[in-house]
């Protein structure tokens, strides 16, 4: 009689090495916070976007007024993001594809939410990995913080005790917001949606 082969239980290395890589993953997104949005009209606190002045990864300064007319598709993060930030301006990214020449009046744009790392030499070193027409954007610690208050992110520097102090990671809000040609609010996605529900989400507005 044939005696069944037993599958080889996983060593106990790879078991440890395998919940490192999840507490490790889990960690990480952790620092993404996605809080529910309360985007019903009834909500006062509704108003989601407003007025910004900031610095492209070209060295101009530009407004939200500069957008009018466009559709803008906003991420705020930052460079050093190991993981969530590259992840949610790819889906993007891939989603405007999706569309091809239809989303031709939707700008990606990427706003830091660490001007002290991501200066407008180093975002145009990293926009344009992602999409061609990806906008970067930048500015002085005020600039960034009444960018990120009229869209309602949260962010804060997460310093590890004893960790160097140019090597930190930070905690921000990870939603993609879908901006009007009016500058109005018309969707939001948190960095679990896919291209192509993006697509099609911004399909709608086009
Ligand atoms: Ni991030």
């Amino acid at each position: 009689m044939k005696r069944p082969r037993r599958k080889k239980p996983p060593s106990r290395i790879a078991v440890l090495i395998g919940i490192l890589v999840i507490a490790g993953v889990a960690a990480m997104a952790w620092r993404h916070y996605t809080a529910p949005l309360d985007v019903s009209p009834a909500s006062k606190a509704a108003r989601i976007g407003g007025p910004f002045s900031l610095v492209d990864h070209k060295g101009k300064n530009l407004t939200e007024a500069d957008f009018r007319g466009r559709q803008m598709l906003i991420y705020f993060g930052y460079t050093f993001c190991p993981d969530v930030c590259p992840t949610s301006l790819t889906i993007m990214a891939d989603a405007l594809n999706l569309l091809g020449s239809d989303a031709d009046d939707v700008d990606p744009i990427f706003i830091t939410v660490d001007p002290e790392r991501d200066t407008p030499e180093h975002l145009n070193m990293y926009v344009g990995h992602f999409h061609p027409r990806m906008v970067g954007l930048t500015g002085t610690a005020e600039q960034v913080k009444a960018a990120a208050k009229v869209y309602r992110v949260y962010f804060a520097k997460a310093r590890e005790d004893g960790a160097d102090t140019e090597d930190y990671l930070v905690d921000h809000t990870s939603i993609v917001y879908l901006m009007g040609p009016d500058g109005e609010f018309r969707a939001h996605f948190t960095h679990e949606t896919d291209a192509e529900t993006m697509a099609k989400k911004i399909r709608e507005f086009l």
